[in-house]
């Protein structure tokens, strides 16, 4: 998948005008897990050995992936990513809106290079799922100046901004490799699971992790107020004083960044968060081993499924 990005991307960077494209292959070619195209890639796996033929579509979902993160960062005001600057700030404001626009249709490209009997139901299922992470970037946006969002408000939020991304990924390669819909199903309801744990976690890092490992600036949700589940939890778990504390710093207009990062964290060290968050993690992470399971498929290829999921979990990237 690494390579078969590569080359697509290499394409793209010779095309005019250059600055609608350096920035797509500046994207694509910074890294990542690529977690989603190999989703897919297992997935299809799981029905066929045909792997080069799911390319395409494991190029498409990737390259949608990087654009929703453009957009994300322009919104978040985030300067770095995978370590190095976000695309709104190594380029300019408008290029990550319009290099972003672009690679939300190439993927649509992508997607349509590979001929399959199920096109149209993939097509359906992409577009479903471009829609629906527009519903959750746009609730965690709300959420910023909310201080009463509950815990299922969250988690309809998550499902909705990165869940079903990583389920539609799943489903996509089933259904690419003409699994019945019903597999493919299940594979979807593995996937949103998977994508619940791996949003909770990418909240857990985003205060705890390391930044020279996650790549990503380490506080930048606390100092936008995003309504993380940590930040939920400690809403709802503090004393009157700790919350007094909370609410302040939530509240402050004028502040040194690297002072409310500190405090906030500190009062989540006080009330545990780390420890509830890592156990919310792995809730997630057993439903969906259980969904996955109960598919019935070769257990050797649902290994290679089970592996990448234990990666996961440990992950702090
Ligand atoms: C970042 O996704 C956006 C989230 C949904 C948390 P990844 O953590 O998969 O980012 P890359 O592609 O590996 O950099
Ligand atoms: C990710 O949410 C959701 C999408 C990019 C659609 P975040 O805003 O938490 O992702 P990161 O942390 O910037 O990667
Ligand atoms: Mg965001
Ligand atoms: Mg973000
Ligand atoms: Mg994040």
């Amino acid at each position: 998948i690494t390579t078969e990005i590569e080359n697509r991307s290499d394409e793209l960077k010779s095309l005019n005008p250059v600055d609608l494209y350096r920035p797509v292959e500046y994207a694509l070619n910074i890294g990542g897990k690529r977690l989603r195209p190999v989703l897919l890639l297992l997935s299809y796996n799981l029905f066929s050995d045909d792997i080069k033929a799911a390319l395409p579509t494991a190029v498409a979902i990737e390259v949608f992936h990087n654009f929703t993160l453009l957009h994300d960062d322009i919104m978040d005001k985030a300067e770095v990513r995978r370590n190095q600057p976000t695309v709104h700030k190594h380029f300019n404001e408008n290029s990550a809106i319009l290099s972003g626009d672009a690679m939300a249709f190439l993927s649509y490209q992508f997607l349509l290079e590979k001929k399959s009997e199920n096109l149209v139901e993939i097509i359906q299922l992409f577009s479903k799922t471009a829609i629906e992470v527009c519903e959750g970037q746009q609730y965690d946006m709300d959420f910023e100046n909310r201080l009463d969002v509950t815990e299922p408000e969250y988690l309809n939020m998550i499902r909705l901004k990165t869940a079903v991304l990583l389920a539609c990924s799943l489903k996509a390669g089933a259904l690419l490799a003409g699994a019945t819909t019903e597999v493919a199903n299940q594979l979807y309801a593995y996937g949103i699971n998977l994508g619940l744990a791996f949003q909770l976690q990418d909240d857990l890092l985003d205060s705890f992790g390391d930044q020279k490992t996650f790549g990503k600036k380490i506080g930048g949700d606390i100092l936008s107020n995003k309504k993380t589940y940590l930040i939920i939890k400690a809403l709802e778990n503090s004393s009157d004083d700790l919350k007094y504390n909370l609410l302040n710093w939530i509240n402050k207009k004028d502040f040194v960044a690297e002072e409310k990062i500190e405090a906030v964290k500190n009062i989540y060290t006080q009330l545990n968060i780390k420890t509830l968050t890592q156990q919310k993690i792995d809730v997630y992470f057993q439903k969906a081993a259980a969904i996955l399971q109960n598919i019935e498929v070769s257990e050797n290829k649902k290994q290679q499924l089970i592996v990448l999921s234990h990666q996961i979990l440990k992950r702090d990237s």
